[in-house]
């Protein structure tokens, strides 16, 4: 694989309240085959919180697609979903 999953997590206020703090520890729950294949930024509030958009906080982008109403457990899932996208391609 060239380039490694960027991962951005958004650390705006209101994705942090619903629980984007815990996802801001991903890091340290990454398995060890996943940690030379992500890399890990938090990002400015991407508007995808604000009423009207079926989005629901907390939010990260993978790769390219916006994930929402996130746990630890469920981003997870979206980044083995979204390193077998790139390796598939
Ligand atoms: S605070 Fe996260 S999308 Fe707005």
């Amino acid at each position: 694989m060239k380039h490694k999953l960027e991962v951005k997590i958004c650390t705006g206020t209101f994705c942090t309240v619903m629980g984007g703090s815990e996802l801001l520890l991903l890091e340290s729950k990454l398995p060890e085959s996943l940690k030379n294949k992500v890399e890990i930024s938090g990002v400015v509030c991407t508007k995808d919180c604000e009423k009207g958009t079926n989005k629901n906080a907390p939010i990260a982008i993978v790769g390219e697609t916006v994930y929402d109403s996130l746990n630890i457990n469920k981003l997870l899932e979206a980044i083995n979903k979204e390193l077998n996208k790139i390796e598939t391609e």
